[in-house]
């Protein structure tokens, strides 16, 4: 599933605008994952580096926000929305109807790297609250049942 890691050198080039100082850290990070779609385990010591920093550093950034992946991104991505509205609107149900029948906790990818389940925060389409986003189109007003059929359509590749 997993494309091949970008090399040292094509990073290097690739963040070589950013300078040493704290502002460049998630420009840099956005920066990579724009490329790549993910960030690759192999720049957060490129990145490290260029910004004169530690490697700890940088992983605790990436890892801190929810926007940035550590995989390659799979092929259908589903985001679930944490913002209030959602949650008001039953959104904790609709998150675990989704990790059980997809078998994967938030933040997990299934084994054969078709789908992902992520953290989404709110984006401002609460009217459509409850809802997640499937590749990046809004699947709102969802009841249980709904994302329980979703998840399994995914789940069964249909
Ligand atoms: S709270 Fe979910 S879209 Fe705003």
């Amino acid at each position: 599933m997993a494309a091949a890691e970008p090399s040292l050198e094509e990073l290097r080039q690739l963040v070589s605008e950013f300078r040493p100082n704290r502002g460049h850290l998630l420009p840099a990070l956005h920066k990579v994952q724009d490329t790549y779609g993910y960030i690759p385990r192999s720049a957060i010591e490129v990145i490290a580096r260029q910004l004169n920093t530690t490697p700890a550093l940088v992983y605790g950034a990436m890892t801190f926000y929810a926007e940035f992946r550590t995989h390659p991104p799979a092929q259908t991505e589903i985001a679930w929305c944490s913002g209030p509205t959602c949650r008001i609107l039953g959104g904790d149900r609709i998150r675990e109807a989704l990790e059980h029948t997809l078998g994967l906790p938030l933040g997990g990818y299934s084994e054969d790297g078709r789908y992902a389940l992520h953290l989404g925060q709110c984006n401002g389409t609460c009217s459509e609250a409850p809802q997640v986003w499937v590749n990046g189109r809004v699947v709102g007003r969802l009841t249980v049942a709904d994302a329980i059929r979703l998840a399994r359509r995914i789940r069964e590749g249909a």
